[in-house]
């Protein structure tokens, strides 16, 4: 995922559009050193005849009940949010595929330190960078992290807070450094939960099935669109625990997500996934999930905000 910020000429940051370079935050800013942030990942794809943001109503309401369950008072409203979103595409001349990332946290204020953020300021900004893909391969090698996937125990792992993805970018590293593409995280109690930046599904004879939001994962929204392509496709899909041994035993295996679509798993621990090639179910749905982003599927047309 690279950014620089010759690609990008303006950012919304706390309601107005600066250039890249101004929109800057102090030292002592509180998201920075304490993670009390929350943000979204969202995805511009070019269409027949325009750029088209993907569900974008689904990801700013999801960002505010982020903000909602930590108690980060915005001033901003989702109309606020997606309209500046829009706007900045446009400011931008975004003409192809682009990453988009909101973000609302706590900022600085004069006194020190203090960790209770009430009386803090809450700050905003939205990033657009052009993006094409996340993972520099289209089928994945990944392992099982050490790593567990963060509990209800101590923060809200259904939604997107910036200090959730300490336990993200750890597991992550980890699978990299030893060689692997991604990072598959179990929860607590040793269920399979979610990869690193992702949603799991795994196939065994033809059905999918899904940990569901008890086993620690974020509610995705990619993950939201398989129910409904899986519906349309006349796949049985079930929401349910997932042992760590299905991951050795299933027919198919791939992940969701904004950034990494839907991508094929073909080996985990070293097994190979199934016969060691992309499924049939991964494929349809994949194709699937394509068409719709891209502007090919009527039915799922009120997903897309056009741009221009
Ligand atoms: C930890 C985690 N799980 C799952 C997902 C997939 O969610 P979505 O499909 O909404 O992008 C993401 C990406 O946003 C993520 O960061």
């Amino acid at each position: 995922m690279g950014m620089s910020s010759d690609e990008v000429k303006y950012v919304w940051f706390n309601g107005s559009f600066v250039p890249y370079s101004e929109a800057k935050v102090p030292i002592l800013t509180h998201a920075l050193h304490y993670g009390t942030g929350v943000f979204e990942g969202i995805r511009a794809y070019p269409t027949d005849n325009n750029v088209c943001i993907f569900r974008l109503k689904e990801h700013v309401v999801r960002m505010l009940n982020s903000a909602k369950v930590y108690q980060f008072k915005t001033q901003y409203t989702e109309e606020e949010l997606s309209g500046a979103t829009v706007e900045l595409l446009r400011k931008n001349q975004i003409k192809g595929s682009a990453y988009i990332r909101p973000i609302i946290f706590v900022g600085a204020r004069p006194g020190g330190i203090e960790l209770g953020y009430s009386g803090f300021p809450v700050w905003a900004a939205i990033v657009v960078f052009p993006f094409k893909a996340y993972f520099d391969k289209a089928e994945l090698r990944v392992c099982v992290s050490q790593w567990r996937r963060i509990s209800e125990q101590s923060l809200a792992p259904q939604v997107k807070a910036c200090a959730n993805y300490l336990n993200s970018a750890i597991a992550k590293f980890e699978a990299k450094a030893n060689g692997y593409d991604e990072a598959i995280l179990l929860d607590n109690t040793g269920s399979v939960s979610e990869g690193s930046g992702e949603n799991i599904f795994i196939v065994r004879n033809g059905k999918l099935y899904t940990p569901p939001i008890a086993s620690g994962i974020l509610e995705g929204i990619t993950r939201d669109s398989v129910f409904h392509i899986a519906k349309d496709l006349n796949i049985e899909l079930t929401e349910r625990g997932v042992a760590r041994a299905e991951l050795y035993t299933c027919d198919e295996l791939f992940f969701t997500g904004t950034a990494a679509g839907v991508t094929p798993i073909l080996e985990v621990d070293k097994r190979p996934v199934g016969n060691g090639e992309v499924g049939p179910v991964t494929k349809l749905i994949k194709e699937e999930y394509n068409k719709i982003v891209n502007g090919k599927s009527k039915k799922y047309a009120q997903w897309l905000t056009p741009i221009y």
